[in-house]
């Protein structure tokens, strides 16, 4: 875990704005405003995967007019370098039955598309009347699996990125833009 000795070797941390709070902001209304279109007066069931996408789902949630539930999940990947897709295992689960529901995951990122890849397939084979999944941001270069979101925001590139809810070792989550992170040793 990231100590830091000072406010300023903190600060350090945060290289270059990728994203602006008032171009995140545009964003999570769009969001917001192509869920009500498409799931006119349909009961919808939002899930979002703790802990990166808590800030974009919530603030998404805040503009979502139509009838609509949130769950949240929590999962742990097993991964190594050989095999492309894994192991997911959801350590926290949802209690909808999913028969019951439009399904939108509303996710951080997609980086490897390993995690989502696994996700959907679990949650597909609890027969939701649909699923879409919606992504803030999108690295396509580093991708290891076929998976697309449906509706990426932002396509960025094979850079690490922390703010609106993404973190770097729990940190800056908080910051209310986008951020290229500083990876450089002291
Ligand atoms: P995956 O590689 O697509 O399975 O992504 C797994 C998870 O890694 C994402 O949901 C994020 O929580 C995290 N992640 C991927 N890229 C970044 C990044 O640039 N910053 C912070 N977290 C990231
Ligand atoms: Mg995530």
């Amino acid at each position: 875990m990231a100590r830091f000795d000072s406010i300023e070797a903190y600060k350090s941390k945060i290289k270059k704005i990728l994203i602006t709070e008032e171009e995140i902001q545009a964003a999570v209304t769009k969001t917001a405003e192509i869920i009500n279109n498409i799931y006119d007066g349909t009961p919808i069931l939002l899930v979002s995967i703790l802990k990166g996408a808590f800030i974009y789902m919530a603030e998404v949630y805040k503009n979502v007019t139509v009838p609509s539930e949130i769950a949240f999940m929590t999962a742990q990947s097993y991964f190594n370098d050989t095999v492309s897709s894994g192991k997911v295992e959801i350590t926290m689960d949802i209690k909808q039955k999913l028969e019951d529901y439009h399904v939108v995951i509303i996710e951080d990122i997609v980086d490897t598309g390993r995690t989502l890849f696994e996700i959907v397939k679990i949650l597909k084979a609890r027969n939701p009347k649909s699923l879409r999944v919606i992504t803030l941001l999108d690295k396509p270069s580093r991708r290891l699996v076929d998976f697309n979101a449906d509706l990426s925001l932002f396509t960025i590139p094979d850079h690490f990125v922390v703010g609106f809810g993404l973190d770097c070792g729990e940190y800056f989550r908080n910051l209310p833009y986008i951020a290229e992170y500083n990876n450089d040793e002291e």
